[in-house]
């Protein structure tokens, strides 16, 4: 695997790669992101990989100190899994000034994560086309567990008009069903026992969903109280459209999905499980 720390180095290297698929990373990876990659594989033929801790998403009281850095575990993993080209760029090559240009992405931005995360969703939009401008990719792929950020970097991609297909990766999940993400490493041993409530109450809350309930918000009460009984500290619990992550209106949406960001001691998780409508209801 090639390793790039700057952007003329990269462009040369790719200069004679036609089809490119790309991942952009924060770093810290697991078998999530290598799911990623592997997805990558199959849908270009040159794997680009990105590492950059992306200050500009990163509000005053997140976790941009603390967030793990691992480079050389990062680079083994990736090398494993056969990505030809890893651009790891330091802050002074990616922003080597301050950034004054940024996207701003709609509304959507203020919702969601977006409201306890002021800034977060411009901070990523910014970077991804940074770095799809960098890489000028085909293909990039971005995991469904994140699933705001994936909505907002598709929308962005089609109004931006950019040539690049935007891919949505399934999130992988350790045996209990707790979403793999670089936080959980946060987690003492006890909350570690704790957090697979968080996707089985989203579960609960799609199984009900598709068995015909329609009272969202006492769903979403019911599953934020029981969160908030066992020690955690609710950001939100939400059934969103999948489209647009607004709130259904007509009773028959079919295409649903429930999202949650809480607390856990010092991590904050989020983790979301897609609604396919069971027939005839
Ligand atoms: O999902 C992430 O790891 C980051 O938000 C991304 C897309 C790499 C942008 O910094």
């Amino acid at each position: 695997m090639q390793i790039h720390s700057s952007i003329r180095d990269l462009r040369s290297a790719l200069r004679q790669h036609q089809r490119i698929a790309f991942v952009p990373t924060m770093g810290n990876l697991h078998a999530g992101h290598i799911a990623l990659m592997y997805e990558a594989r199959s849908h270009g033929a040159t794997v680009v990989a990105s590492i950059f801790v992306n200050r500009l998403q990163f509000g005053p009281n997140d976790d941009f100190d603390r967030y793990p850095r691992t480079f050389q575990a990062d680079c083994d993993l990736l090398a494993a899994a056969g990505v030809d080209l890893l651009f790891a760029p330091t802050e002074a090559e990616l922003y080597p000034e301050p950034q004054q240009y940024h996207v701003e992405p709609p509304g959507i931005q203020h919702q969601l994560d977006g409201e306890f995360r002021p800034g977060h969703f411009r901070g990523v939009a910014t970077v991804v086309l940074k770095l799809f401008n960098i890489v000028q990719p085909q293909v990039a792929i971005f995991g469904k567990k994140d699933y705001q950020q994936l909505m907002v970097l598709r929308n962005m991609t089609r109004q931006l008009a950019l040539p690049i297909d935007i891919v949505g990766g399934e999130t992988i999940r350790a045996d209990d069903g707790l979403a793999l993400s670089s936080r959980n490493a946060y987690l003492s041993a006890s909350e570690r026992a704790e957090a697979p409530r968080l996707h089985r109450l989203l579960q609960r809350i799609s199984t009900a969903v598709r068995a015909g309930e329609r009272d969202f918000t006492r769903l979403e009460r019911e599953a934020t109280d029981e969160l908030d009984r066992n020690g955690w500290k609710t950001d939100y619990v939400a059934v969103r459209r999948q489209s647009d992550l607004q709130v259904p209106l007509d009773a028959a949406e079919q295409s649903l999905v429930v999202l949650a960001a809480s607390r856990l001691g010092t991590a904050r998780l989020i983790d979301n499980v897609e609604i396919v409508a069971v027939k005839g209801h």
